[in-house]
């Protein structure tokens, strides 16, 4: 009987869907806020010091989360190729995240220590120069381009305000540790450092 009631009135019924759909989204989203897996740091986590943070932010700017993924779903196709699958509390302190949604080459979650420092240099300044076949865009501007110190610090206190652990002496010392430095310094700290923290554990 009730039933037909909604049946019959198209803006009742619309009314009700919506309440249905968001009620099933609380009770899947508002849990997460609360739940420690997601929230806590994994042991051992530290905020990206200045030269890794200016680094990630050259990631970004030259869009290496449009082709690479930084997110190991835990199948076993994945984990026998990248590592141990990605864990929430590694992503704690990013913001924004880059587990990227779309691989066009591989997945760079665990990618740190898996290369020296000086393939990353041949690979950013000609991909080809290391890997024949690779479509990956050259990056060569990037060893002559210096990092803007003045930012850095700025930087850090805006990550700062949304709750990354940066103390006062990491501020402090944030234009200090990467003045003079080049991009390609910056990018290579980056990188070298992804998903360390779990690296070895399978
Ligand atoms: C147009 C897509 C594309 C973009 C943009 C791109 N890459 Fe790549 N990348 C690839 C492909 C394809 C490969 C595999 C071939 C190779 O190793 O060059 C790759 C490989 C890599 C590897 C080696 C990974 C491994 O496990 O062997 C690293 C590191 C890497 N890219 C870093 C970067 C960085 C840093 C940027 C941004 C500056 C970037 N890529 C931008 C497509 C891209």
């Amino acid at each position: 009987m009730n039933h037909e009631v909604v049946e019959k009135n198209l803006g009742l019924m619309i009314a009700l869907i919506i309440v249905a759909i968001s009620f099933g989204a609380l009770v899947e989203i508002v849990p997460l806020f609360f739940s420690k897996q997601v929230n806590e740091p994994v042991a051992g986590l530290k905020p990206l010091n200045a030269l890794q943070l200016e680094g990630r932010d050259i990631y970004i700017r030259e869009g290496c989360h449009v082709c690479h993924t930084q997110m190991i779903r835990p199948f076993r196709a994945e984990t026998e190729r990248y590592g141990h699958y990605s864990v929430a509390g590694e992503h704690v302190y990013e913001h924004p995240f880059l587990w990227g949604s779309k691989r066009t080459g591989p997945d760079l979650a665990r990618v740190g220590g898996r290369y020296s420092d000086d393939w990353h240099r041949a690979h950013l300044y000609n991909p080809r120069n290391v890997v024949p076949e690779s479509k990956m865009p050259s990056y060569p501007w990037l060893f002559t381009a210096k990092i803007d110190h003045k930012i850095t610090p700025k930087r850090m206190e805006a990550l700062r305000a949304v709750g990354v652990p940066y103390t006062d002496e990491d501020i402090a010392g944030a234009s200090e540790a990467v003045k003079g430095k080049t991009e390609i310094e910056a990018m290579v700290a980056y990188l070298q450092q992804l998903g360390t923290v779990l690296k070895n554990k399978r």
